[in-house]
């Protein structure tokens, strides 16, 4: 009983600090257990002064629309989102306009009865199936993800999708592929249910951007990684601020000390 109300001594709450700093910096498990960390990319959205590319963020909007939404929800997203500062930044009616492309099921109406209408700024991104069992059922059985936080759900997350989006090719000659699935080298066991979902030309750019492979992939994984964070700017912004104030706090602590000690005996 005695040891359970003594309090932690100082080795115990220092251990438990390293445990939790050491937990903290701890990245997720790596999705491609056996496949090699993927090679590091350069991104604007990098470092200290790291911001995102606005018109990567419109170009990769498009992408995933156009080849992702089929198959992948992006559930935590509202078409409102698309909209605010640090995002894609598409002007108000923009917005409106392409949150009226979507059909949204509301409910129930005075009547009970479910109905269909025209997507608001404020719905969230509709998703492609009712539920999981209906994506799998046309995926071969393999669910794709929620994209929402995919870029922070996987180890390297930006180049890890760059890669994975990149890693199509004919498998090695004696690479036993099971039946419905794709060789990619990024991924788990190098083989994935996902078919290529992306390719040189795949979508047009109306800004004269290249659409090579490598383009639409750098695109959408700026867009994935806006999504699973969508204040980087502003932490980033903060963080710069934090620090050129502790740099002028520790400056004028100095000069204090300085100057409160100055005569005084040793
Ligand atoms: C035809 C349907 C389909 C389309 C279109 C599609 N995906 Fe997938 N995706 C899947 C399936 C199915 C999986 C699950 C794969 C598995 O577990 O083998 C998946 C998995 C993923 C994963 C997770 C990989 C991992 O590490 O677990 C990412 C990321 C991804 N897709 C991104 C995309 C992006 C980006 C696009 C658009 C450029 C896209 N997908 C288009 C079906 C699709």
């Amino acid at each position: 009983m005695a040891s359970f109300f003594r309090p932690a001594g100082r080795g115990a709450i220092a251990a438990s600090l390293i445990a939790s700093v050491l937990a903290f910096g701890a990245q997720p498990a790596a999705a491609a257990e056996g496949a090699a960390a993927p090679a590091a990319q350069s991104w604007s959205f990098d470092g200290i002064f790291g911001t995102f590319d606005r018109g990567a963020l419109q170009r990769g909007y498009k992408i995933y629309t156009e080849s992702c939404a089929s198959c992948h929800a992006m559930k935590f997203l509202a078409y409102r989102n698309l909209g605010e500062p640090g995002g894609p930044e598409f002007g108000e009616a923009e917005v409106k306009a392409i949150a009226a492309e979507a059909t949204v099921q509301d409910g129930p109406n005075a009547d009970g009865d479910m109905f269909e209408r025209p997507g608001l700024p404020s719905d969230r991104f509709v998703s492609p199936f009712p539920n999981d069992n209906a994506a799998r059922a046309a995926n071969n059985g393999a669910l794709p993800p929620d994209l929402s936080v995919i870029a922070k759900a996987r180890a390297h997350g930006p180049d890890y999708l760059f890669a994975l989006l990149t890693g199509y090719g004919e498998p090695p000659a004696g690479f036993e592929l099971r039946e419905g699935m794709n060789y990619n080298a990024a991924f788990a066991d190098h083989q994935i249910a996902m078919p290529q979902p992306l390719s040189d030309g795949a979508v047009e750019y109306s800004d004269g951007t290249p659409t090579d492979l490598r383009q639409l992939a750098r695109d959408v994984t700026t867009f994935l990684v806006w999504a699973a964070e969508p204040k980087l700017e502003a932490r980033k912004r903060a963080g710069f601020q934090v620090m050129i104030y502790l740099v002028l706090l520790a400056g004028l602590l100095y000069f204090t000390t300085k100057k409160l000690w100055t005569g005084v005996e040793h």
